[in-house]
């Protein structure tokens, strides 16, 4: 699997999970509807990312955009609702393939991109490493002077001129809020969220780019990454009665971004497959119905990847809600096929759990489930094995993370990645 193909895996986890989170849905419409007049989700995610990296010191190369504003929402300087807003909205996107900075560089984008009605599409990398507690204080304030701001964005990395086109363009979107600072807009509050992107302004996109991919010195940002054309989703493959199997799934068709959108045609499709030729990829063809043209897209020669190695079987597997000693706990009854059982030593169930269950975010714990062998499934090569995961400690937004399952044995290790829990039935 290529980067450009696993960052894509993730931007459709942001897009689909976050539910709310979209290219076009940055900057007004849905964002007025939902924060009231005067509020902005893509003005709200500027400020974010801009106040988590106003604390960098590029001399001694630490701070930037690390997502450590969500341990820092309740100093002076990042008064307002922007950030808890903020986070309100990508916690629901945030999992053990991304972290929260990239998400918060990820809503930057998205933000100056729908702002600017799709003018200005900053280029996204990804591999920021998330905070795991509060840095430094130190973000300006509209109190302070002149001198004060020019030591400070100097920190940031920018000159006078640049901090003052950063400053005015940053302002271009969204507004002041009286209810937050009553000594710059007096009461009555009125409605000055004006959204005015001037995309020619002062190189922008560029001081965007580098607020950011402002990021700690020990930290290597990716190649730039971007929206693959054609990118399969949901693919599972299941055991039919008769032996054979069944290969469904959603190919998603970009409709060629940047160019357009993005927006997206979902294709949904199922095949059987004869048991002894099994699966492990396929190519996907496309048929322009203007001029007949057929292209092919095999992933970069490979194809994608679907297989039949280990499977999850979601109708013998079912999750359940308990109270143990007055918790709330979770538990998922997990049951996998695995394809010629007697090459592997051991088969686990993987369930990741943040490993500070009180932080707002935390790295993960990867929790191992042994799994049992039940019996082979007759007429088949495949053998059932069955485990359960329970939760310990309270439950979190992120209890029913995607979940992994995985066969090792001396010769290869096989494995089904970031299994949703939506699959599985609630009992
Ligand atoms: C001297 C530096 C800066 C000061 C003193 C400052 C101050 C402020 C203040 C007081 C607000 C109003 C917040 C509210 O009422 O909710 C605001 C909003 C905003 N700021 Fe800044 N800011 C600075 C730099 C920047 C920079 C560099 C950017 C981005 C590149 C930026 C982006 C924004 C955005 C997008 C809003 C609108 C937020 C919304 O509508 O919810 N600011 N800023």
């Amino acid at each position: 699997m290529n980067l450009t193909e696993s960052y894509t895996n993730k931007l459709t986890h942001l897009t689909v999970r976050g539910g709310t989170v979209s290219f076009v849905d940055g900057c007004s419409g849905p964002a007025e509807r939902a924060l009231g007049i005067g509020r902005s989700f893509g003005a709200e995610w500027i400020r974010n990312a801009y106040h988590d990296m106003a604390t960098a010191d590029v001399f001694s190369g630490t701070g930037g955009l690390d997502a450590s504003i969500v341990f820092e929402m309740d100093r002076p300087e990042n008064v307002g609702d922007a950030f808890q807003e903020t986070l309100n909205i990508f916690k629901g996107s945030y999992n053990t393939r991304i972290s929260m900075a990239d998400l918060f560089a990820i809503a930057t984008v998205m933000a100056v991109g729908a702002c600017s009605n799709g003018k200005v599409i900053v280029p996204f990398r990804g591999g920021r490493v998330d905070a795991v507690g509060p840095g430094p204080s130190g973000v300006p304030e509209p109190q302070q002077d002149l001198p004060t701001h020019t030591l400070s964005f100097a920190k940031q990395g920018f000159d006078t001129s640049e901090m003052i086109a950063l400053v005015a363009c940053g302002h271009s979107v969204g507004g002041v809020h009286g209810v937050d600072f009553p000594e710059i807009v007096p009461n009555p509050i009125k409605n000055d969220n004006t959204v005015t992107f001037d995309t020619t302004t002062d190189n922008f996109d560029n001081f965007v780019l580098r607020m950011i991919n402002t990021v700690p010195r020990d930290v290597k940002l990716t190649d730039i990454i971007e929206p693959l054309a054609i990118k399969p989703r949901k693919l599972s493959v299941a055991i039919n009665d008769n032996g054979t199997l069944l290969a469904s799934g959603i190919i998603r068709v970009s409709c060629g971004y940047p160019n357009c959108g993005p927006s997206y045609t979902y294709y949904r499709f199922n095949s059987i497959i004869p048991a002894e030729l099994g699966i492990s990829s396929f190519t996907v063809e496309t048929v322009d119905t203007a001029t007949g043209k057929a292209t092919i897209h095999n992933n970069g020669g490979a194809g994608f990847p679907m297989s039949d190695a280990i499977l999850p079987m979601f109708g013998l597997s079912s999750q359940s809600r308990t109270t143990i000693n007055g918790g709330a706990q979770l538990q998922l009854n997990l049951t996998v096929a695995v394809l010629n059982a007697e090459m592997f030593t051991n088969v686990s169930l993987i369930v990741p759990q943040p490993l500070n269950k009180s932080a707002p975010i935390s790295p993960w714990n990867q929790e191992v489930v042994h799994m049992e062998p039940l019996y082979k499934i007759s007429g088949t090569n495949f053998t059932l094995y069955r485990g359960i995961w329970q939760s310990s400690g309270p439950l979190t937004a992120t209890s029913s993370h995607p979940f992994d399952i995985m066969a090792e044995g001396s010769t290869q290790t096989v494995s089904s990645l970031f299994n949703s829990w939506d699959d599985v039935e609630f009992i």
